[in-house]
């Protein structure tokens, strides 16, 4: 994997540069269902990707929720609150992990030019599940000092909302950018190399 310069870290942009994007412009998001090399794994991309965003708004809304209502109700929040976290990085993780051990490696050798770009997404990979550790050992404390007092728990809610928006914005970021990368390479080649 190439050593990726600090300035296209996942924390540090805010979209991919024209040279490792190459074919985001031939290809412009409006005009991807359109073309005819846009099938089913392209769909089945998206799909996921939406299904991860939502998911995450909706944990998201859940805990701000629970917080801005002074924590209260504290068992029932528990009993939804873990098992939906547990859920949600299941599926993310596992959407990398194909991601990382099938597609990234056909895409690169189908298309030197994007090559780079996944040894991008590879690493943004790596950055983002060191923040699921973060966010599942920030949940852990976080349900840990409900069971305290009032105080501790809206403190560890405050670090476990900073550390989960944290992940949200950085997934937000690849998602939308990985998508940059493996639509128009899809179009462009077919998806019959991939499968
Ligand atoms: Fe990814
Ligand atoms: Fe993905």
């Amino acid at each position: 994997m190439a050593d990726i310069p600090e300035h296209l870290a996942l924390p540090n942009r805010a979209e991919l540069p024209s040279e490792v994007a190459i074919l985001r412009e031939r290809y412009p998001r409006p005009e991807w269902r359109e073309h005819a090399n846009y099938g089913e794994l392209s769909a089945f991309w998206l799909h996921v990707h939406d299904s991860l965003r939502q998911q995450g708004r909706a944990l998201q809304e859940f805990t701000h929720g629970f917080r801005e209502d002074d924590c209260s109700n504290p068992g029932e929040f528990q009993r939804r609150f873990m098992p939906s976290l547990g859920q949600y990085l299941q599926h993310l993780e596992g959407h990398h992990h194909i991601e990382d051990s099938h597609y990234f490696p056909r895409f690169r050798s189908l298309d030197r030019r994007v090559a780079f770009g996944f040894d991008l997404l590879e690493d943004d990979h790596d950055i983002i599940h060191r923040g699921v550790t973060t966010v599942v050992a920030s949940a852990r404390a976080f349900m840990q000092a409900l069971s305290r007092n009032a105080d501790a728990a809206r403190y560890a809610a405050d670090a476990y909302v900073d550390e989960s928006d944290r992940l949200l914005r950085l997934l937000k970021q690849h998602l939308s950018d990985e998508e940059d990368l493996v639509i128009p390479a899809m179009l462009e080649h077919s998806e019959r190399p991939l499968r």
